[in-house]
């Protein structure tokens, strides 16, 4: 699988993908403001660091808007997929991009049909959002289920890319699933190292280390 990571905070991305943990990453808007940098300069300065697709997204609500705004944004670098809604012009806008050769990435998918839509207009990624559904008491993980089942059905190449993932589970979960891709924030990644009794057995495995008075340099 492989690990988009969900910010727009440079250090935090640079940490990761220093240790090689970086094939991707997703803003959206909320992301920008968060980062209090200006959508072209903070994107570029991604683009150059990360290898992989970088998805920027368009804020326009009609087709022609998102397409002109899509087309901006693909100038900005090579890497640069562009993010539009899960919208009917939305999926006119993936159209016309993804025609153009443009990667593009079709957000806030709620719904298995929606996925299909999507696919059918030629996304490079589809983004399912566990964490969303899960908040209004639905189980996104079996969003995540449904479209693998759909796509593979009809050998679709669209990437499932499992997003709104808040925590360790959710990755492990969408992993097992077959999720292509998964998007989640630097926090959540750096969480996938911890287990209590790896702490636990480093903490015995010390305290014995000190009884033999013995130094490794
Ligand atoms: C994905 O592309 C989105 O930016 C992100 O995963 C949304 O996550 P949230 O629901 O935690 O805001």
């Amino acid at each position: 699988m492989k690990f988009f990571v969900d910010t727009a905070e440079i250090d935090a991305i640079r940490e990761l993908n220093d240790l090689g943990m970086v094939d991707g990453v997703t803003t959206n808007p909320s992301l920008i403001m968060k980062s209090g940098r200006d959508i072209r300069e903070v994107t570029k300065e991604i683009c150059e660091m990360v290898d992989g697709p970088v998805s920027a997204e368009t804020v326009a609500l009609d087709a022609e808007g998102m397409i002109n705004e899509g087309r901006k944004l693909a100038e900005i670098a090579p890497n640069i997929t562009i993010k539009v809604p899960l919208t009917w012009d939305g999926l006119k806008a993936c159209k016309v991009l993804s025609g153009d050769g443009r990667m593009v990435n079709v957000t806030l998918c709620f719904s298995a049909n929606q996925a299909l839509l999507a696919a059918k207009a030629g996304a490079t990624f589809i983004s399912p959002f566990i964490g969303r559904l899960d908040d209004i008491h639905l189980t996104g993980m079996d969003l995540i289920q449904d479209i693998r089942t759909i796509y593979d059905n009809y050998g679709f190449e669209t990437q499932i890319l499992a997003a709104s993932i808040r925590s360790v589970n959710h990755v492990q979960e969408a992993a097992l699933i077959g999720a292509d891709v998964m998007t989640a924030p630097p926090e959540v990644i750096k969480k996938l190292a911890s287990h209590p009794l790896t702490d636990k057995g480093l903490e015995a495995f010390l305290a014995d280390w000190k009884k033999t008075g013995q130094s490794i340099v």
